[in-house]
Order: C-alpha cells, then sequence, then structure tokens
C-alpha cells in the first residue's frame, strides 16, 4: 500500500494554502466545510478568494510565499503554476515535518487528495496512489449512481437512533443486531425513499422487538418510463433491484425486467387492448397480499404511474389497507416521445402549454374540444389509435385548422419507434395506410413542424421508412 488512508479532524486548525488560482479555489472550498482555519499566500488571487477573505472566512496574503508562512501550520497545499516554486516550498515543508501537497505533483507530496463522493456525514474517498486520476473519475461516476442521494441524512438519523439503543441495550452484539435490522428493513427504504414518518414508525417497530422483526411489506409504484429502458430513474432501478415481487404492465420491457433480482418473482398483470386481463381490483388485491407477507413489492407501470396510469387508484387502495407506499415518477409516454422524435412540446414562438389527453370512449362529453382545437399550443392524446378519426373530426369541428401540423409516434423511445407527421386532417388516412400499431400518441400543434429539422433519434423501422420516403 503506497499511502495510509485517513480522514483528518481540520476543526480550527491552521492550514496554508499558496496560491489562489481555480484550483486553489476547490482545494479552499473543501478545506473551508472541514472547518480548519485557513490561510492563502499568493499575489495574485481569484475574486472569490478575495471575497472569502472580506467576509471573513480566510486570511489571504496578497504577496509572494515566505518560509517564515509555514510556520505554526498543520496542513500545506501548494498551487501555484511554477513547478520550481512548489517543490522548493515542498522541501521546506519537509524539513519541517508539515505535511504537504502540491497539486499535480505526486513525488513532491507527502499525501494526496482523494476522489470524493460526498453524501456528509458519509464520504466514500477513492485513491489510485496517483496512478490514474482518470480512473479514480470514473470509479467516482460510477459509485456516485450506486450511492443513495438520502444517504447522509440516513446516515445522521441512525446517529440519532444510536444514542436510544445505546441507553436500552447495553450489549454491543444486541445493538449491531438491531441497527443491521434496520438497515435491512423498512426503516431504511422508507428513508432513503424520503418517507421520514413512516421510517419513524418502522424503526420503532423494528426497536419495540429489540430484534430483527418480521419484515415489514411495502409497495413502490415505480414509473418505468415509455420504452427506452436507460430512461429508468436511479431511484426506480433502486427499487426494481430490492424487490422481492415485481407486478409489471404488458408495455414493460423485457429489458427493463432483467434489471431486478435475478430472484425477484416477475408477474404480469397488464390489460391488453381488448384482451383484458387482471381486473384493477385484482391487482389491488394481490398488491395487498404480497405486502402483508411482508414482501417487498414493486408496481412497475408503463410512463409514469400518475399519468393515465390508475396510479392513484392503487395507491388508495394501499392506503386504505394501511400497507406503507412510495412513488418513484418515471418520464411519461407525451415527454418521451417528443423528446426522441424531436417535437418540443412547448417553444417560445409557437406554443404556450401542453395538455395530456386520454382519448377514452367515454371521455368525449368531459373533454375541452374548443380549449384543445385553439392554435399556438400543443395536445398529446395517450390511448388515441382507435379513437383518431374521431378525435380528428372533434377538432375540427371546434375550429382547428385542418392544415394544422400533426404527428403519431408510435412505439416511441424504442428501437420501433416509427414518427409519421401530415397536416391534422390527412392524420388518420396516414396512419391506416402505415398500418401502425399500439401503443401511439397523437400530438397535435405548431410546433409538430419542427420534428423535420429536429428529429435526431433514427434506428430500426424508422430509418427503413426514412430509406423508403
Ligand atoms: C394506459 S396509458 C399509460 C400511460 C403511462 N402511464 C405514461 O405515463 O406514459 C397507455 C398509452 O400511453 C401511450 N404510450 C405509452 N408508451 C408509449 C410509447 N412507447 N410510444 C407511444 N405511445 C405510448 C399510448 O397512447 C398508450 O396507449
Amino acid at each position: 500500500m503506497e499511502y495510509f488512508p485517513i480522514f483528518l479532524d481540520l476543526k480550527e486548525q491552521p492550514v496554508l494554502v499558496v496560491g489562489a488560482g481555480e484550483v486553489a479555489a476547490r482545494k479552499l472550498a473543501l478545506l473551508e466545510r472541514a472547518g480548519a482555519r485557513l490561510t492563502v499566500v499568493a499575489p495574485r488571487a481569484l475574486p472569490d478568494v478575495q471575497e472569502a477573505s472580506r467576509a471573513g472566512r480566510l486570511r489571504l496574503l496578497e504577496r509572494e510565499f515566505e518560509p517564515a508562512d509555514l510556520s505554526g501550520q498543520r496542513l500545506v497545499i501548494v498551487a501555484t503554476a511554477q513547478r520550481s516554486l512548489n517543490r522548493w516550498i515542498a522541501r521546506l515543508c519537509e524539513s519541517a515535518h508539515i505535511a504537504v501537497n502540491v497539486v499535480d505533483d505526486r513525488a513532491a507530496s507527502r499525501f494526496i487528495v482523494p476522489a470524493l463522493i460526498d453524501r456528509d456525514p458519509v464520504l466514500v474517498a477513492i485513491s489510485t496512489a496517483g496512478t490514474s486520476p482518470v480512473l479514480a473519475r470514473r470509479l467516482r461516476e460510477q459509485l456516485e449512481r450506486q450511492l443513495p442521494a438520502r444517504l447522509g441524512s440516513l446516515a445522521r438519523w441512525l446517529g440519532q437512533l444510536r444514542v436510544r439503543v445505546q441507553r436500552s441495550w447495553p450489549r454491543a452484539s444486541d445493538r449491531r443486531r438491531i441497527f443491521e435490522a434496520l438497515l435491512d428493513g423498512a426503516a431504511t427504504r422508507r428513508w432513503l425513499a424520503g418517507d421520514e414518518p413512516g421510517a419513524r414508525r418502522a424503526a420503532r417497530e423494528c426497536l419495540a422487538e429489540g430484534r430483527s422483526a418480521a419484515p415489514a411489506g411495502e409497495v413502490t409504484l415505480v414509473g418505468a418510463g415509455p420504452g427506452d429502458p436507460e430512461l429508468l430513474t436511479l431511484k426506480g432501478l433502486r427499487a426494481l433491484q430490492d424487490a422481492d415481487v415485481i407486478f409489471h404492465d404488458r408495455l414493460v420491457t423485457a429489458q427493463l425486467l432483467d434489471l431486478a433480482r435475478r430472484d425477484a418473482r416477475r408477474v404480469l398483470v397488464g390489460k391488453s387492448p381488448g384482451r383484458g386481463g387482471s381486473s384493477q381490483e385484482d391487482i389491488n388485491a394481490l398488491m395487498i397480499d404480497e405486502a402483508r407477507r411482508g414482501q417487498r413489492v414493486v408496481r412497475l407501470k408503463g410512463g409514469d404511474p400518475f399519468v393515465f396510469g390508475r396510479g392513484g387508484e392503487e395507491l388508495e387502495a394501499l392506503a386504505a389497507a394501511g400497507i406503507p407506499f412510495s412513488v418513484v415518477p418515471g418520464i411519461t409516454a407525451a415527454t418521451g416521445c417528443a423528446a426522441y422524435a424531436g417535437v418540443p412540446l412547448t417553444h417560445r414562438a409557437l406554443a404556450h402549454a401542453v395538455t395530456f389527453v386520454t382519448a377514452h370512449d367515454d371521455g368525449d362529453q368531459a373533454l375541452d374540444w374548443k380549449a384543445l382545437a385553439r392554435p399556438s399550443q400543443t395536445a398529446v392524446f395517450y390511448m388515441g389509435l382507435a379513437r383518431l378519426e374521431r378525435i380528428v373530426t372533434q377538432l375540427r369541428a371546434h375550429g382547428a385548422d385542418p392544415a394544422r401540423p400533426a404527428a403519431i409516434v408510435s412505439e416511441g423511445t424504442t428501437e420501433r419507434q416509427q414518427v409519421l407527421t401530415a397536416p391534422l386532417a390527412d392524420i388518420p388516412s396516414l396512419a391506416a395506410r402505415a398500418a401502425i400499431g399500439s401503443p401511439s400518441l397523437l400530438i397535435v400543434g405548431e410546433v409538430v413542424a419542427l420534428q423535420q429539422a429536429l428529429a435526431w433519434f433514427s434506428v430500426g423501422p424508422q430509418e427503413e421508412l426514412a430509406r423508403r420516403a
């Protein structure tokens, strides 16, 4: 091991930084967060460093370095642009037994500064002993994605619980068991999900039992996005990997389900247009049943669970049954398909509003067709394919220009994505000719005219269509 890893308590400790450029400023920001008493020596300083000095957060000596500056310092960071000056200061530090880091000069440094993942108070430091800073950065990026954003907040909460647990359980082995149960159970999952009252309840139950309580079940409603598996959120991925059982819709792809744990049960509960499937009551009952058996349930739904996804109804059933739940939003079909088709849903010159509409058989009366037909706004119709003719007739009957740009996006964001654009009046016959399939949505509005210039996603049949055109 080339370096001994330590975390240093620098609160109120004198630290000298030589140099006040951008690199020095980055080190200063970290040192300030660690509570160090900072002195900066540099003939010229960045405005930020001058500002910090005026605010009393550090002492700035705007002159050349002098050996006497080292007197009484615990730590020195050297970050001037002159290599010979840096090395001279490093030698002086060595003679005075002061730990020194020279930025980008490992040979002259007594210590090096690791790449850092900061979930304060949780810190993960990564070092390749200076062999490859790029590799260290890559590792940091990978770990960043895996560590929950609320990890620091979780650590602080566990710190508070520790005091209580220490009072009630004198034996270290008991305490360890309790904290393992807290960390592996619903308390931690709920805290990380952002449900602090739910986490506290789960922790109280766990502490009341004084041992690893039977795992409390819960349900997470996860938005899978419109198709491209990479559009799943990090939080959705974490929930998927934690799940014991996954109830998923028909539109959720196999690639996405592959991201779940191997031993997780995957249950298709989706409804197909005209082909039925599990009823909503069946789905609710299944989720409640599994959660009551202590299972971590993920209900994986296409797009966003709260956009035409009956997510609200499922949560109402869970709430009535007293099952803890949380929701991870997803990218809804309208925003996903629009992005991949090259249709900005709003645009300063073309559309000031966007409306998401569901075009169900029973929805005609409820919709404000006049408002939907108005220019300078965009309307996105979900589940519209079978009702295309009727939607266009209604829009035209309520004043929409037959030449208004319209697009159908089918299987958007996937390799099978197809985009058809035409004037509103022609879109039903074009869709019929192209034998476009489900799932599809219809976008109506002036912004569709930008599609020609802004289309960027072009794979599979879309490419084929373009070649034939
Ligand atoms: C029951 S709704 C569910 C919507 C979903 N909750 C969401 O936020 O996207 C299903 C409808 O969404 C639209 N849809 C979903 N995925 C799509 C995709 N990849 N391409 C085009 N339309 C899609 C279709 O209109 C489909 O009929």
